[in-house]
């Protein structure tokens, strides 16, 4: 859907004189020409289309020069402390909400099928396969989570051989790669049965921080919030023929929930990871001694395209 270009420059600013109005609205007409010879339509929609929302911001607010100055030093921090492991400004769109706005922008919803969510940074592409059944914590710190369920399109239809990534933080908060960028653990792919069916071991979610020690955090720390993520085991599905799904469970009644940091928590993702007493019986016969818990979530991909 296209939006038009040719929308006034705003609202009138309540108390400013005429004089004043009609300078500051002049120039944001004067940017927006600027834009007249792009080439491409849809470059221009978005330059045009960012130029008037950023001067209706800082005109809004009356952005003090002191203000600006903080910002450009801010997105300066933001550069500096980006490399090949580390993107401040994805974690910046992030805690803005704006990773998870595109999301729903691109991923609307479909008939029953499974509601998306942020991708992190965490992914790796080389995670190990595990057989159905297999244990992907490969010794990660953590109790063990039994997972299970199956894959089928919205007609219910099972999805054999679909692809499942599987990626989550230990119980210590922390990712493999954020020890080691060789490491693998707490991870791992594996392809659902012909029924549709998978089932693995991973471990129990439980809250972490996002990377809080650059210029993220401290706007988090200095707006008063939380830079911990809700309790939450990654999945990315994939099948031809389907829009792969990238999304994360939740387990139920974390008092994180809503206040996740990243906005990513989805009602419709939230899951009873049932707990389970030493002793239980594992469903494959897996010898544990100390506690365990059970999780099931059905995926139900959308058609590609969709
Ligand atoms: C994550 O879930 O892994 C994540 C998402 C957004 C920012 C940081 C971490
Ligand atoms: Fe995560």
């Amino acid at each position: 859907m296209s939006v038009s270009n040719d929308v006034p420059s705003g609202e009138p600013i309540r108390g400013l004189a005429p004089d004043q109005e009609a300078v500051e609205a002049a120039l944001v007409e004067r940017v927006v020409a600027s834009f007249d010879g792009c080439g491409s339509p849809r470059l221009r929609e978005l330059m045009v289309g960012l130029t008037r929302h950023l001067h209706a911001f800082i005109r809004e607010v009356r952005l003090s020069e002191e203000e600006w100055g903080a910002a450009i030093d801010f997105l300066t921090r933001a550069g500096h402390i980006t490399n090949d492991v580390r993107q401040e400004f994805v974690l910046l769109s992030d805690a803005l909400g704006a990773s998870m706005q595109t999301i729903n922008v691109n991923n609307a919803s479909y008939r029953n099928a499974t509601e998306a969510t942020v991708f992190g940074p965490f992914f790796v592409e080389d995670a190990t396969h595990v057989e159905l059944g297999g244990d992907l914590a490969f010794g990660a710190p953590g109790e063990p989570c039994w997972v299970e369920g199956r894959v089928t399109d919205t007609d219910g239809r099972p999805l054999a051989g679909a692809r499942i990534e599987v990626w989550e933080a230990d119980a210590d908060g922390l990712y493999d790669v954020q020890y080691d960028a060789a490491k693998r653990a707490a991870r791992g792919h594996l392809f659902s049965d012909v029924d549709g069916s998978y089932r693995f071991w991973a471990l129990t979610p439980t809250p972490y921080p996002i990377p809080d020690d650059g210029p993220v955090g401290q706007l988090l720390d200095a707006v008063g919030r939380s830079p911990l993520r809700a309790a939450h085991l990654h999945f990315m599905v994939s099948h031809e023929g389907a829009r792969t799904l990238v999304t994360h469970i939740f387990p139920e009644g974390d008092p994180i929930g809503v206040r996740d940091a990243v906005f990513g928590l989805k009602e419709s993702l939230v899951k009873p990871f049932a707990q389970q007493p030493a002793g239980t019986p594992t469903p494959d016969g897996r010898p544990l001694d100390g506690t365990w818990s059970r999780v099931r979530f059905d995926i139900v991909l959308a058609p590609a395209g969709a």
